[in-house]
């Protein structure tokens, strides 16, 4: 064996002595006064553990100088008068994180997480700093291979060694990205993406909703640089702009796609005393009008298993046609006359709400889809394209749902990752390949259960699904939001790992405090302070917890903070262009139309 340990003490690195244990906390007294000042909170220490070659390794979580008074030394000039003197008294407290070993059977510099043993009183303890820090910051992801591999950025207490996370684990159970505004989060998912996309065949779908990623499918050329090649496909979801003449890239998410409880949630007026006979007409006439389109379709096999939720499609027209008889028809009396039909007069409040959202043009990829939509064959071909592009380089898929109506936007986010989770999960196990849905604002569609209204309980129904068992379809989620506290407790709690950058709000602290384990606690304190760009990453990918300075993308996802006070001085308002976006306004469509 030639490897020398990585770490290695001497006296002038040595600090003290264990004073007190608790399950994950030891104090140490502090000897050396030297070392005080430069073990920060953050820094690690190490403590001898129960055998020479055994050290638990732990975080500094506080560090206090008490003054105490105490009887100085008798003056040998003047034996009799006792003199007081004010020393101070060292503590330092820190949290256990792992367990190093300078040789573990034959395999030197072997760092586990978890302690392995309780330290003892009065062990030696030293502080991890020079040469040792940057050896041991060097071996957090020496294990990984070139395969696993996720580099994001350097530990801020060393910034020449690389924090590399284990790609692998930190998809394999879902991981979220929190912080404030403008902490970076979304510099964080390009910089995640553009390192997925050197991966052969990265599966990624991100929901992207105000339009910031479309620089990673077509990224502009910076000052004097050529653009970089795109790293993404783009999608949008259709907004009225492109209904008449959809370009290649808009995606549409036929009302025929929902099934009975989402559909049900957008039209429903639950306080309706008709609701119960509107919800059983409809549900009637729905799977009544898929199978005629099985039969036209001659697909028997699918007929004889298909449900009212299965994604078949059929007229909508066809649908109001029935709707409208229901409501109008007369029925037979007793006596043969005429008399008030079962539900003559209880569904028009109902058609005329299906009918407000078809005619109304912000809904128009939901209602107006084009006519091949209609086509029996049409799904797989739209699945395809998300999930196994032909063009391999663009297996990341930014989505734009930025012209999606709010009110429906937990159910399109919700139906969309729905149709994915259950293509991958009918499909034969062997020949699944795992994807990522990345969740950017997350709070504006996976709101917490009790606040959600019949819209958004949809989509929590398909995500919180997600969370609970993609891992086994190998389906991940990365959540990313500024309002963690607005976020579905169920989905955050099933994530194993977090990215968390600055975050100022209390309510959004106090919900991370709950998510973490209490051991952690004194390093989430620091939450507030860290810069932008600045991450503490937390979970099992990654054998410590460590507060990181993210690397800037190479592609930068549009949402630049401003320069407010600069650009007061450079730019002048443009009349014109206001005027022109008035007009865009009330086109509601960017698409179209030439812009002053
Ligand atoms: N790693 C980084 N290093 C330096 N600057 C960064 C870094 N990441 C982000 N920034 C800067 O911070 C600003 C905001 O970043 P970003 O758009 O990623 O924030 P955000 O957290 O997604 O905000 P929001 O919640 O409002 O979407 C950008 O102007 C960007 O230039
Ligand atoms: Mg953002």
């Amino acid at each position: 064996m030639s490897e020398l340990p990585i770490l290695s003490f001497d006296e002038p690195s040595r600090l003290g002595k264990v004073v007190s244990v608790d399950t994950s906390r030891v104090l140490i007294a502090v000897e050396n006064a030297v070392l005080l000042p430069r073990a920060a909170v953050g820094s690690l220490v190490a403590i001898q553990g129960i055998t020479a070659q055994e050290f638990l390794i732990g975080m500094t979580e506080r560090v206090t100088r008490q003054l105490r008074e105490q009887i100085a030394q008798p003056d040998p000039m003047a034996p009799t008068t006792l003199a007081m003197e004010v020393v101070p008294d060292d503590a330092l407290r820190a949290v256990l994180l792992g367990t190093y070993r300078t040789i573990e059977g034959t395999v030197p510099n072997r760092f586990k997480r978890g302690a392995d043993s309780f330290p003892q009183i009065d062990r030696d303890c030293f502080l991890i700093e020079g040469g040792n820090l940057q050896r041991f910051m060097g071996l957090l992801g020496k294990d990984l291979d070139e395969k696993q591999r996720l580099e994001l950025g350097h530990f801020v207490i060393d910034g020449s060694a690389a924090a590399v996370a284990n790609g692998d684990r930190f998809f394999q159970r879902h991981a979220a990205i929190l912080g404030s505004t403008g902490s970076g989060k979304s510099c964080a998912v390009s910089l995640i993406l553009e390192r997925a996309h050197a991966r052969e065949h990265a599966n990624i779908v991100v929901f992207d909703m105000h339009g910031e990623y479309a620089s990673l499918a077509n990224p502009p050329a910076r000052k004097g640089k050529p653009a970089p090649p795109p790293i993404a496909s783009g999608f949008k979801i259709a907004g009225p702009g492109d209904l008449d003449a959809p370009p290649g890239n808009a995606l549409f998410l036929p009302y025929w796609l929902l099934n009975r409880e989402e559909m049900l949630s957008m039209i429903l007026d639950r306080s309706d005393q008709n609701a119960p006979n509107q919800a059983s007409r409809f549900t009637l006439h729905v799977r009544e009008l898929k199978e005629s389109t099985l039969n036209a379709e001659k697909k028997t096999d699918v007929k004889a298993t298909f449900t009212v939720d299965s994604p078949i499609p059929y007229k909508l027209t066809d649908l109001l046609a029935k709707l409208k008889h229901d409501d109008t028809a007369k029925g037979i009396g007793a006596k043969g006359g005429e008399v008030k039909g079962e539900w003559e007069g209880r569904l028009t409040r109902f058609i005329s709400r299906l009918e407000a959202k078809a005619e109304d043009r912000r809904y128009g990829f939901m209602f107006k889809p084009p006519e091949v939509a209609l086509q029996y064959t049409w799904l797989a071909k739209q699945i395809v394209k998300l999930l196994a592009p032909s063009d391999e380089k663009r297996g990341i898929k930014v989505v734009d749902f930025s012209e999606v109506p709010s009110d429906v936007l937990p159910v399109v986010t919700g139906v969309f990752a729905r149709l994915l989770y259950d293509v991958q999960f009918w499909m034969q196990p062997e020949k699944r390949t795992p994807f990522v849905f990345v969740c950017d604002e997350a709070h504006l569609y996976l709101p917490v259960r009790e606040d959600a209204d019949a819209v958004e309980k949809q989509a929590l129904y398909s995500f919180e699904r997600i969370a609970k068992e993609g891992r086994k379809y190998g389906v991940s989620l990365l959540v990313v939001t500024q309002r963690p506290s607005d976020v579905s407790r169920t989905i955050l709690s099933q994530c194993n790992n977090f990215l968390i950058l600055r975050l100022t709000n209390d309510q959004d602290q106090n919900v991370v405090h709950r998510l973490m384990p209490d051991s952690l606690a004194g390093v989430l304190d620091g939450l507030p302070l860290l810069d932008t760009g600045e991450a503490l990453l937390l979970g099992d990918a990654i054998l410590l917890p460590a507060r990181i300075k993210l690397k800037f993308p190479a592609i930068e996802p549009l949402s630049q903070t401003r320069n407010f006070w600069q650009e007061w001085g450079e730019k002048a308002p443009d009349a014109a262009s206001v005027v022109a976006a008035v007009e865009t306004l009330r086109r509601q469509s960017r698409a179209s139309g030439k812009i002053a």
